[in-house]
């Protein structure tokens, strides 16, 4: 059975679709579109062979044309280079401005073939295939598009909202451990500024059920797409909840060079900042905080900094975050698990002590 969330944004509203095996019948799903152009399947060298023959069947039956653009699987590949790879390959393929990228992979292809996607033809449409956790709670959801400059994350990108995201949770069976816990990290923070309930059932939740994880992942996407129905191009103070845990995480994951952490576990250490920053600037309760770092020891998160990072590199990587404007910092900080709030009490001083903390 596939169920549906919608988000719901005027003329760029979507849905997106929730169930279990249905990625080799996918067109079905987005017959609304009508293709009859060539399409992009964009993914990358991990992905590709586990499931992009399915997803290749599917468009055969249906007599859409398809080309299949492949690139390395990584961080690295969120780049201009590489996208501009990409933007070649459409051109000598045909693609014009009734053709669709279809993105098929973690946040990283997301992110990038999603970017493609907006620039091309000055923006074609996108499907997003995710196939992480991380991908299918989070980055696949909202339009936030983009690459990476050396000098920091997601600095180059657009707003391009997908026409619908299509989540097979039986492609997270082929995840690695490593690369499933990561996607935790964004699960919990979720929890965390949003919702008690999915804090208490993560905290005695079995992975290994389906049925139980295909309702977490459900629950999590009801909330980004909730977010993002209401904030779209984070005006108004609310999608910015979603950034708990990412202003030190980011500085984290950039000065420990792209693919050296994964995302989600740079995040983790932030997470953990971020929590230990609102017990002492927003009464979070002590408790709290001990239970947040108790439900990231429990997805194998980290919750200790490599002693390679240095404080100053991430600082010096923090300070040129988005999230930084003429000096000033939005932070997301959490009274009590369930509820957030952009603080602008948090001085550099202060996160300097907390990533020192975290040693
Ligand atoms: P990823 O895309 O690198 O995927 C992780 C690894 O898993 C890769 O090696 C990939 O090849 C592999 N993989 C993916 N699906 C698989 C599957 N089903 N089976 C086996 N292997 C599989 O990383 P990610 O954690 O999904 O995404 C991280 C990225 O997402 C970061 O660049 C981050 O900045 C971005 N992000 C974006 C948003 C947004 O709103 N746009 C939100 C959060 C994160
Ligand atoms: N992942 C943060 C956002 O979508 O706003």
């Amino acid at each position: 059975m596939v169920s549906g969330v919608s988000v719901c944004l005027a003329d760029r509203s979507y849905s997106i679709a929730i169930g279990c095996g249905f990625l080799r019948s996918f067109v079905d799903q987005i017959a609304f579109l009508n293709l009859k152009s060539t399409v992009a399947v964009i993914t990358d060298d991990n992905v590709g062979p586990l499931y992009a023959e399915c997803v290749l069947h599917s468009l055969r039956v249906a007599n859409i044309e398809a080309v299949l653009l492949t690139v390395p699987a990584g961080e690295k590949s969120k780049s201009l280079p590489v996208a501009e790879g990409l933007l070649d390959k459409m051109a000598d393929a045909g693609l014009d401005r009734s053709s669709i990228v279809i993105a098929l992979g973690g946040g990283v292809i997301g992110d990038l073939a999603g970017f493609v996607a907006a620039i091309y033809f000055r923006g074609i449409p996108c499907i997003q295939i995710p196939t992480t956790v991380l991908a299918q709670v989070d980055s696949s959801i909202g339009g936030k598009t983009g690459v990476n400059l050396a000098s920091g994350k997601n600095l180059v990108g657009s707003f391009h909202q997908p026409r619908a995201v299509l989540v097979d949770v039986s492609t997270l069976q082929t995840l690695p451990e490593r690369e499933f816990n990561e996607g935790f990290a964004e699960i919990i923070k979720h929890a965390i500024i949003r919702d008690a309930d999915l804090f208490e059932k993560l905290q005695s939740f079995d992975c290994a059920n389906i049925d139980d994880l295909t309702s977490i992942i459900q629950r999590n996407i009801e909330i980004k797409a909730s977010i993002v129905s209401q904030d779209e191009f984070e005006t108004l103070g609310l999608r910015a909840l979603l950034n708990f845990g990412h202003t030190i995480g980011h500085g984290i994951e950039n000065a420990a060079g792209y693919g050296n952490l994964l995302h989600g576990e740079a995040i983790s250490l932030g997470i953990l900042a971020a929590a230990r920053l609102s017990v002492s600037h927003a009464q979070m309760p002590a408790a709290d905080l001990a239970a947040i770092e108790a439900l990231l020891i429990r997805f194998q998160l980290p919750t200790q900094l490599p002693a390679s990072i240095s404080t100053e590199s991430i600082l010096t990587a923090l300070q040129k975050d988005k999230k930084f404007s003429a000096g000033q910092i939005r932070f997301i900080l959490s009274p009590g698990i369930g509820d957030a709030f952009v603080a602008s009490s948090i001085s550099i001083e202060d996160i300097r002590r907390e990533i020192e903390a975290l040693r």
